[in-house]
């Protein structure tokens, strides 16, 4: 597992991480009343922020979570974060909460509380071992019906991601209703006789940058997608599956509950789209 690096962000200041206390009365602490990002850094560029910070301005309001900071704020917040522990490749990890309360009631005050606000960094590998493919794991979407709102409040995903590590894959898909949704901590795209299917948006599924980055080069590239519902028999017969996610990019699944994905290597469709995507890092997309 990574560590953070040394500087963060707290308190409206650039201090050392081990330094930052926060509140037990926090209501990030007692509820999970928090929101966050992780945004990617790749050679000590920032990678596609305002789509991260687009994200947080609707994760914030879909819970009336006033926004601390103005547009301009945030990103000097991410570039001090970057600048202060040496740039490279990092997940600039942000996240608000609503604050601290005098006391403990699942309400909230009328007037609203002061936001926390909290930013680390941590070393991220570049380029990531998992470009390689990975072995993942169906399991039930236990989750609330609000996915959409990118929530601190993970336990639902910790424990589809701790199923699949302990069954040795690299990430859970979900499965609601029968149909696909996403995975642990990634988007999850399908490719079914040569076209690239993506569930479409929905309250369950957390709106994804990477897979959105990735879905505008297959329209670059000419190659065929479509939003669409993908259900488990589909999932099962895909010629191609991929997770995409921040930091780990656009990642092929060579087996799916032991069996193989396609040819159990990773596609000739995914091939195209990653090598346009880290064309796409190189270039610092904004
Ligand atoms: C549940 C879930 N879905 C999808 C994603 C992918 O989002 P992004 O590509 O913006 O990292 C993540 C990333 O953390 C996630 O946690």
């Amino acid at each position: 597992m990574a560590v953070p690096l040394p500087w963060a962000w707290f308190d409206g200041d650039f201090r050392p991480l081990a330094e930052v206390r926060i509140s037990p009365l926090d209501r990030g602490f007692l509820f999970g009343d928090s929101v966050y990002e992780v945004i990617p850094v790749f050679g000590g560029r920032v990678f596609l922020a305002d789509a991260h910070l687009d994200r947080l301005d609707r994760s914030l309001a879909a819970l009336r979570i006033r926004n601390p900071h103005a547009r301009t704020a945030w990103h000097d917040i991410i570039a001090g974060l970057v600048s202060r522990n040496g740039g490279g490749s990092l997940a600039v990890y942000l996240q608000v909460t609503r604050g601290a309360d005098a006391g403990r009631d699942h309400a909230f005050p009328d007037d609203g509380l002061a936001p926390t606000v909290f930013g680390m960094a941590t070393p991220v590998p570049d380029p990531h071992p998992d470009r390689h493919g990975i072995r993942a794991i169906t399991r039930p979407d236990d989750r609330w019906n609000l996915c959409e709102i990118k929530a601190t409040a993970l336990l639902a995903n910790v424990l589809a991601r701790q199923a699949a590590r302990e069954a040795g894959a690299g990430e859970a898909l979900l499965l609601r209703d029968g149909l696909l949704t996403e995975a642990s901590a990634s988007s999850v795209l399908v490719v079914e006789g040569g076209t690239v299917l993506r569930p479409p948006p929905a309250p369950a599924i957390l709106p994804g940058t990477t897979s959105d980055a990735v879905l505008a080069i297959l329209t670059a590239l000419g190659i065929p997608r479509r939003d669409e519902p993908v259900s488990e028999a589909r999932l099962r017969a895909a010629d191609e599956i991929w997770i995409a996610a921040a930091t780990r990019g656009v990642v092929p699944v060579l087996e799916l509950d032991g069996r193989p994905v396609g040819s159990g290597q990773p596609g000739p469709v995914w091939a195209r789209a990653a090598a346009a995507f880290e064309k796409l890092k190189d270039a610092g997309g904004r």
